[in-house]
């Protein structure tokens, strides 16, 4: 279960990091949201600022972090992980009135009845979701953000961590292979976003697969070690590039030469496998320490 979870909570974040919808032109996406007003016309002589969405004050963390594991599960199929809504599935909740007149649930919970099949949640699973839709619409294009920058604000959902227990987590389990002053430097600021830092650390790589060629290591019958940057690699042929640049291609027969492919996201997988954490909790822990380290 814990794999399945830790597992799942790393696809999706690939999935939204894959999603982060394009930037609208600018002036279009401050005001975009209210009453499903669209492009500029819609924005033109509001200030968001007003809008109770930016305004309010966000709930806790543990509603939002709990509201988000909901909306996944529950809501996600048809309204999109980013709320842009799933053609023909579902709308766009970003734009919706229903959940921008909402306070604390009231509105969004009573919509939720008349969904068909009706949607009942416990009262406390409604606001925790409603707050948690509240958190992301908060985040539109808010003050601070210039106009059209901040698509979705899923960002707000991934830094709901704690740095401290982060850094505890982090000293534990990761330094032994990384320092905050050494390689990991500035992580921080590394990334656009920190869905990216997430998905950076979470995956182990920066990313774009463009590290360049995965190290080998070919073992001969008699022993013998070759070690390369592998060009190639099928039931019949290996292809290194050595140390020097040149190429070596052999052949595989009855299972000589043996073939090692260091995979370095090897310990990143694992470490996802074994992450016990059901809530995300390490993981969000973990990104918001990162996010720190500027
Ligand atoms: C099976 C698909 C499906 C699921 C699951 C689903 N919805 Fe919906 N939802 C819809 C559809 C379709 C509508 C539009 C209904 C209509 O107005 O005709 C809608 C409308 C809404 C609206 C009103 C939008 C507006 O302004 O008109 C809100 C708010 C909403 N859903 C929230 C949620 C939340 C929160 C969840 C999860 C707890 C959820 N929905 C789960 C399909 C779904
Ligand atoms: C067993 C060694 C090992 C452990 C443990 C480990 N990592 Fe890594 N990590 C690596 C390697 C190797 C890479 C580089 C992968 C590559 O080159 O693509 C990497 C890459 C990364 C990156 C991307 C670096 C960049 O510059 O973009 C981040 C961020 C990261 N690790 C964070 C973590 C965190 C956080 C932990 C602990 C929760 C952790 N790692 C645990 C070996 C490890």
């Amino acid at each position: 279960m814990a794999k399945f979870r830790a597992l799942a909570a790393a696809s999706l974040t690939f999935l939204l990091m894959a999603q982060e919808p394009p930037v609208p032109a600018a002036g279009t996406g401050r005001g975009a949201g209210r009453g499903g007003g669209r492009g500029a016309s819609g924005a033109a002589g509001r200030s968001p600022d007003k809008f109770s969405q930016f305004i309010r004050p966000l709930a806790s963390q543990d509603v939002l972090v709990r509201g988000k594991s909901l909306y996944e599960g529950n809501c996600a199929s048809c309204h999109a992980a980013d709320m842009r809504g799933v053609a023909g599935k579902g709308n766009n909740l970003l734009r919706s009135a229903i959940a921008m007149d909402d306070q604390h649930g009231e509105l969004i919970t009573a919509n939720l009845a008349k969904h068909n099949p009706p949607l009942n949640l416990v009262a406390a699973d409604g606001v925790a979701v409603s707050e948690y839709i509240h958190g992301v619409l908060a985040t539109m294009g808010a003050q601070g953000s210039p106009p059209g920058r901040n698509p979705v604000g899923l960002n707000l959902t991934v830094l709901v961590g704690d740095p401290q227990a982060g850094k505890v987590y982090f000293d534990a389990h990761c330094a032994s292979c990384h320092s905050i002053t050494g390689d990991l430097k500035g992580i921080g600021s590394k990334y656009a976003s920190p869905i990216a830092l997430q998905n950076a650390w979470v995956a182990g790589s920066a990313g774009a697969g463009g590290r360049g060629g995965r190290k080998a290591t070919v073992t001969l019958q008699n022993g013998q070690k070759i070690e390369g940057t592998l060009v190639r690699e099928d039931d019949f042929l290996v292809v290194l590039t050595l140390a020097d640049g040149t190429r070596r291609a052999m052949s595989i027969e009855n299972g000589w030469p043996k073939v090692d492919v260091a995979d370095p996201q090897a310990a990143h997988k694992k470490m996802v496998l074994e992450l016990d954490d059901p809530h995300d909790k390490n993981m969000h822990d973990v990104t918001a320490y990162l996010a720190t380290l500027k």
